[in-house]
């Protein structure tokens, strides 16, 4: 088993100060367990310091490492170097920005931007539910707890959305349909209407052509077309 791979990454560019695009490559040898935001770290300590990316907790909790690799949306702080050569077949990997909201630099892109989307959808407690009388909890079963578990552990790292064939027009996209979806089956919220309408507007679920391709690149392996499926059978509810 080789302990280094030489490896190719072609990184797509852009410079605003330039208004100039153009893919640049950095080879080097990469450490098999090393992740790809470790060799943007590399190229940015041995390279060449202008490359612009972005991380945060470079743990896979926060969303914000996302990029294209090879065509598919992933977080670069998941991806290790042998499971890419193993991957994709290749020690050449194109590595691109998301196409959820226009690039800033390099490889990150406008998430307020972005954020617009889900921002619609109000993903948080309008109208808090009262607890039940002589009850200190909120009543839920564990089917519906298991479902609402799942659903909450997104990230918002918007790999579905880029994925998605429909987000790029007037569908808001899977992972705002996703919290809509998790306020309509959260027992602490008593204002549903507000998120049934979106869930429905022309630009809800019925914008999504269940192609699967979300649920294929959630680093969080969440079902999400089955949500939205669920939703637009209306067996969405609490
Ligand atoms: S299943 Fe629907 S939401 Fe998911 S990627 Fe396909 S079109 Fe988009
Ligand atoms: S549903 Fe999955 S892929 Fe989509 S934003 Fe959430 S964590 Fe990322
Ligand atoms: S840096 Fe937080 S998920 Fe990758």
């Amino acid at each position: 088993m080789a302990k280094t791979y030489s490896i190719t990454l072609k990184i797509h560019r852009y410079n605003p100060e330039e208004d100039r695009s153009w893919i640049q490559d950095y080879h080097m040898e990469a450490g098999r367990i090393l992740r790809f935001v470790d060799l943007f770290h590399k190229i940015n300590d041995e390279q060449d310091s202008t490359l612009a990316w972005n991380s945060s907790c470079e743990h896979g909790q926060c969303g914000t490492c996302s990029v294209i690799v090879n065509g598919k949306p992933l977080l670069a702080c998941e991806l290790l170097v042998e499971n890419a050569v193993h991957r994709f077949r290749t020690t050449t990997f194109i590595i691109e920005p998301l196409d959820v909201a226009p690039v800033i630099r390099d490889l990150m892109v406008d998430m307020e931007k972005a954020y617009e989307k889900v921002n619609q959808v109000k993903p948080y407690i309008i109208e808090p539910a009262p607890l039940p009388v002589e009850r200190d909890v909120y009543p839920i079963t564990p089917n519906e707890l298991e479902l609402y578990v799942n659903a909450t552990r997104c990230i918002n790292c918007f790999c579905c959305a880029s994925a998605c064939i429909s987000s790029h027009k007037s569908f808001l996209g899977p992972n705002a349909m996703l919290a809509a979806i998790v306020r309509v089956m959260d027992p602490r919220e008593q204002e549903k209407e507000e998120r049934f309408k979106v869930l429905y507007s022309d630009q809800g679920v019925y914008r999504c052509h269940s192609t699967q391709a979300c649920t294929f690149v959630c680093p969080k392996e969440i079902d999400v077309a089955h949500f939205i499926a669920l939703a637009k059978e209306g067996a969405i509810k609490l």
